[in-house]
């Protein structure tokens, strides 16, 4: 049997495609494998979010160079794909710098993989048009065997794109404007996971608040309402949604937040920056205070709603005062956890224009003080739940014999001592330690649910 490497790079956006990539390739014959050296295919599933996301690609590309020549000079042959992100942004530049690739392919064209893979043995070949037909409807469902083998926790695509042209952000370019699913695929989608033990599901998308999917009628539905719809799946016990836009947080969603115990208390709003000209210039379309009473009213309606975010520091232009307006919004709000990155220009992007761009050495100095900050939140989030009740889902096995870890409701990994329970449980427990990443806590019997 042939086998295929796939390693994923950048968002869960790719980690999902990087599945139906090894779900199609399957129905070809390829096997998975997790080590690139026994592969026959290799995958890698780009981003080109940051320069230095974009630029690993092309050191990896040089390891698997001396590797495929290796395998030819033994009278193996592989193939070699880049798919994602810099696929779509580079195009054919890629197979000028990078002689080791075969093909390459943008991430709405990887349905056809097997025909590209196909002209592969004649000629080099790229695809990133954006097609009119959508991807979905070309995509082999996987095996109830492939999704068991991934787990009680699945990724679902509803929405992809995006529309919203931040003045930093690549993602308009390389994924192209907002689409929806329909409501039915993604049912269907939702269903056939459930049906294979998976228990929670994290609903994904570029903006995904800004779904507006058909039904069969072709009335068109908000996420709240496609929760609501979810949530009646039996065995699906936990939903949860990424990437938001503050600016799409509507109140039918944020009404799902209190009404459906399954949507958890957990969310994940990038707001970029506390300082409103910064704001601006970064065309997010709100201020620093529209952001903190939107999370007060979340917080209205879910009380124990823990956030992350995402932030950039040295924006173009950005000032010390500006920095220390994003400082104080994140001692306002408070997170549990958060990514925050320094402003990397990016080609073709308004924000790369700008003249005034802030030093390295300065965006490090702001970049360790605002990881300062967001992790001593974390730690003492982590910490606020020790002697609280809460809620796992339990994953996978845990570091030693007799213990299994899962997640909190907020995300955060805990292991557990235990030997009557099963992956796809949920149990109650009692958190007793916070390690500098993992809880730790022991089971309250009885209120466990049993996986189906
Ligand atoms: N759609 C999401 C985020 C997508 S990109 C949103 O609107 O928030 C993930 C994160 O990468 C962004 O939230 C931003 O913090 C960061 N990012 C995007 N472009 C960047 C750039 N040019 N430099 C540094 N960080 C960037
Ligand atoms: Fe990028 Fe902004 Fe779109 Fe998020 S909303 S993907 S940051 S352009
Ligand atoms: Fe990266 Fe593309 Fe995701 S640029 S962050 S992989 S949408």
């Amino acid at each position: 049997m042939k086998k295929v490497f796939v390693k994923s790079y950048g968002c869960q956006m790719n980690v999902y495609d990087a599945e139906r990539m090894a779900d199609m390739l399957a129905t070809e014959g390829y096997a998975e494998t997790k080590a690139m050296e026994e592969a026959d295919l290799v995958i890698l599933n780009t981003c080109h979010i940051r320069e230095k996301a974009a630029d690993k690609v092309y050191s990896e590309l040089g390891r698997v160079r001396e590797m495929k020549q290796e395998r030819e000079a033994q009278g193996q042959e592989i193939k070699v794909v880049v798919a994602g992100c810099v696929a779509q942004a580079e195009g054919k530049e890629i197979l000028r710098r990078a002689p080791a690739v075969d093909v390459v392919v943008g991430p709405q064209n990887y349905h056809n993989l097997p025909g590209l893979l196909k002209r592969a043995k004649a000629e080099r070949v790229v695809d990133t048009e954006f097609p009119i037909e959508d991807k979905f409807d070309h995509l082999p469902k996987p095996s109830k065997a492939m999704i068991q083998n991934r787990g009680v926790s699945s990724f679902l695509t509803i929405q992809e794109g995006c529309d919203k042209f931040c003045t930093f952000c690549v993602v308009p370019y390389t994924r192209g404007a907002e689409v929806s699913r329909p409501v039915s695929k993604i049912v269907d989608e939702a269903l056939r996971l459930a049906d294979a033990g998976v228990r929670e599901l994290t609903l994904i998308g570029q903006n995904v608040n800004a779904y507006h999917g058909e039904d069969a009628s072709g009335s068109v539905w908000t996420l709240g309402r496609l929760l609501h719809r979810l949530a009646e799946i039996p065995g699906i016990a936990r939903l949860r949604y990424m990437t938001s836009h503050p600016r799409d947080m509507d109140d039918e969603l944020i009404a799902a937040h209190r009404d459906l115990p399954a949507v958890m208390p957990y969310l994940h709003l990038p707001v970029q920056s506390g300082s409103d000209r910064i704001l601006d210039a970064m065309n997010r379309k709100h201020t620093g205070d529209e952001y903190r009473r939107l999370i007060e009213r979340v917080r209205e309606a879910q009380p124990g709603l823990a956030l992350s975010s995402d932030f950039i520091v040295g924006f173009p232009g950005e000032t010390d005062a500006e920095f220390e307006d994003t400082m104080r919004l994140v001692a306002d709000v408070g997170f549990a956890s958060s990514f925050s990155f320094k402003y990397s220009p990016r080609p073709g992007t308004p924000a790369a224009e700008i003249e005034t761009q802030v030093s390295e050495a300065v965006k490090s100095e702001r970049l360790t003080r605002l990881q300062n900050l967001l992790e001593t939140q974390r730690q003492a989030f982590n910490h606020g739940t020790v002697g609280q009740t809460l809620d796992v889902l339990l994953e996978k096995p845990g570091r030693h014999p007799g213990q299994m870890a899962g997640k909190s409701p907020y995300l955060q990994p805990v292991q557990i001592e235990t030997d009557c329970h099963r992956i796809g449980d949920i149990v109650t427990v009692r958190i007793t330690r916070a390690g500098s990443n993992s809880l730790f806590g022991e089971v309250v019997e009885p209120g466990s649910q049993a996986a189906a």
